[in-house]
């Protein structure tokens, strides 16, 4: 079984930490950051409508909406896709030599973003999973041509605070990605909703199948999670030649099933990120 790693990897970082819009994703980073060490007084919020912990963090000497703000050594921009042409062109006159932006905005592209900032900026689009809001999210990062390999460095720290980080070299992957990991954790909860239902057609309480349901998916994954075998092991390791996992996974597993369907679901969620793309 794997072990869960906890690193102060935040705990040296020099100057100044710029969080663009501290909504779900922004909160979820910034109490990881914390956690890897970073010095709350290092770290400035921009945010309209900052939520209570936002606001605490201000007694500890976070910097929340301050009037000017200087250079920053690191920029993350948190807010919605569709407030990025307003939020990211002000961003300008934070970047400095040597800062790094990262973005975790759907859909928007590496080059939305080097055309509104300065030229030559090191930019890291990355995308990433709402199980962030638990540490257990992936993200998957991909840099701009003016990252360089500190640059990157810090762009994998601040991005494991939510969770597991992966890098691609071909921006065009992201589609996929987003079609994969983002969209995933609904896959996942459908299938809870759905066994719950097809338990529920099989006689079972609705509460009960409910809970039966939301618990073997949890606990599978959590068991995929700690294990150091594949899927595909751990199923078959579940699977009597002849029992009634065998009976099921026949059904799942013949053609058109469970594998086309997802296949299919996933190229058209591929084809989707690759419209809104911008
Ligand atoms: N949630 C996910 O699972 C997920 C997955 C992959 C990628 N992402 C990406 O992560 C980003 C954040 O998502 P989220 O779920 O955290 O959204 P969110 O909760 O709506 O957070 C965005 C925050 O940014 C604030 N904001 C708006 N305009 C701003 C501005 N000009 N300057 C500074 N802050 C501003 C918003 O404030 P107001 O509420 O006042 O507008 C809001 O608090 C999105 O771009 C999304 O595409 C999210």
């Amino acid at each position: 079984m794997k072990k869960p790693a906890s690193q102060k990897t935040l705990a040296a970082f020099a100057g100044t930490l710029l969080l663009v819009g501290a909504g779900k994703m922004g909160q979820a980073m910034v109490d990881g950051w914390l956690t890897r060490g970073l010095n709350a007084r290092k770290l400035v919020i921009v945010e309209p409508q900052p939520a209570r912990p936002v606001k605490a963090l201000v007694k500890r000497g976070t910097r929340l909406n301050p009037k000017r703000a200087a250079e920053a050594a690191a920029i993350v921009v948190a807010v919605k896709p569709q407030t990025a042409p307003d939020a990211v062109p002000p961003l300008a006159a934070k970047v400095g030599k040597g800062t790094l932006v990262v973005s975790i905005m759907a859909g928007r592209t590496l080059r939305f973003l080097e055309e509104r900032l300065p030229a030559g900026t090191a930019i890291v689009r990355a995308m990433p999973n709402t199980p962030a809001a638990v540490g257990r999210g992936i993200t998957v990062a991909c840099a701009n041509a003016h990252v360089n390999a500190r640059q990157r460095k810090l762009a994998t720290n601040l991005l494991a605070a939510i969770g597991k980080v992966e890098w691609v070299e071909d921006e065009a992957l992201l589609d996929a990605v987003t079609a994969l990991s983002g969209s995933g954790p609904a896959y996942v909860f459908l299938l809870a909703e759905a066994m719950a239902k097809a338990g529920i057609a099989a006689g079972l309480p609705e509460q009960l199948a409910l809970r039966l349901a939301r618990e073997t998916v949890t606990g599978s994954g959590e068991l995929l999670h700690r294990s150091d075998l594949d899927a595909a092991t751990l199923r078959q390791n579940v699977t009597s030649p002849g029992g009634t996992t065998a009976a099921a996974l026949s059904v799942l597993m013949a053609p058109g099933g469970f594998d086309a369907l997802l296949t299919e679901a996933i190229a058209a969620a591929t084809r989707r990120s690759r419209e809104l793309a911008g």
